[in-house]
């Protein structure tokens, strides 16, 4: 029998769109979203820079696969969009999977850093090169994402309604 859920779950770099995307979907597919992000922060009552700050990347890491391992066992028939970072850790692959289908954003350097240059609630992006940091991590990241997607959506240059669409019909 197979046990996995239906969820509509968003993977991709920070900036990519996971969490705009996500609430529009959530309107037009009439299903709860969900966020790791903000179910993390919920839960430890701080955001994500405070903990980075204060516990480091690794403690962030745990909570994350931790917050995924509850999806798994509760979450169904949502929309789900994780942090960037989420799919980099090998074992929270197969929980993804098992969540449901799992759909990578996947975007440009140059779309990404248009739209982060001045953001200031990425740890991971702050510092004197934003622009080099993100293509270091895309460097180590995209392939994974790639791996870890049922499928991909190319984002650059493309308005809410059109990537929209094209998450609807091919996740039908
Ligand atoms: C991170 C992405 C962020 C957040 C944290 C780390 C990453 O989420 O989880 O800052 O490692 O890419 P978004 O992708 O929603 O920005």
């Amino acid at each position: 029998m197979n046990m996995n859920k239906n969820n509509i779950i968003l993977i991709g770099f920070m900036g990519s769109g996971k969490t705009t995307v996500g609430i529009r979907l959530s309107y037009r597919m009439r299903r709860p979203m969900l966020d790791t992000d903000k179910l993390i922060e919920k839960d430890e009552g701080r955001t994500i820079s405070e903990i980075f700050d204060k516990e480091g990347e690794q403690y962030f890491r745990d909570l994350e696969t931790d917050c995924l391992r509850k999806l798994t066992d509760t979450a169904n028939d949502r929309i789900i969009s994780v942090g960037g970072g989420l799919p980099i850790r090998e074992e929270n692959h197969a929980l993804l999977k098992e969540l449901g289908t799992v759909v990578y954003l996947r975007a440009k350097a140059d779309t990404i850093y248009d739209r982060l240059k001045n953001d200031k609630t990425r740890p991971l992006l702050q510092g004197s090169d934003p622009m080099g940091k993100i293509r270091a991590l895309m460097e180590e990241r995209s392939a994974v994402y790639e791996r870890a997607a049922d499928i991909i959506v190319d984002v650059d240059g493309r308005d809410f309604e059109s990537i929209m669409d094209e998450i609807v019909n091919r996740t039908a």
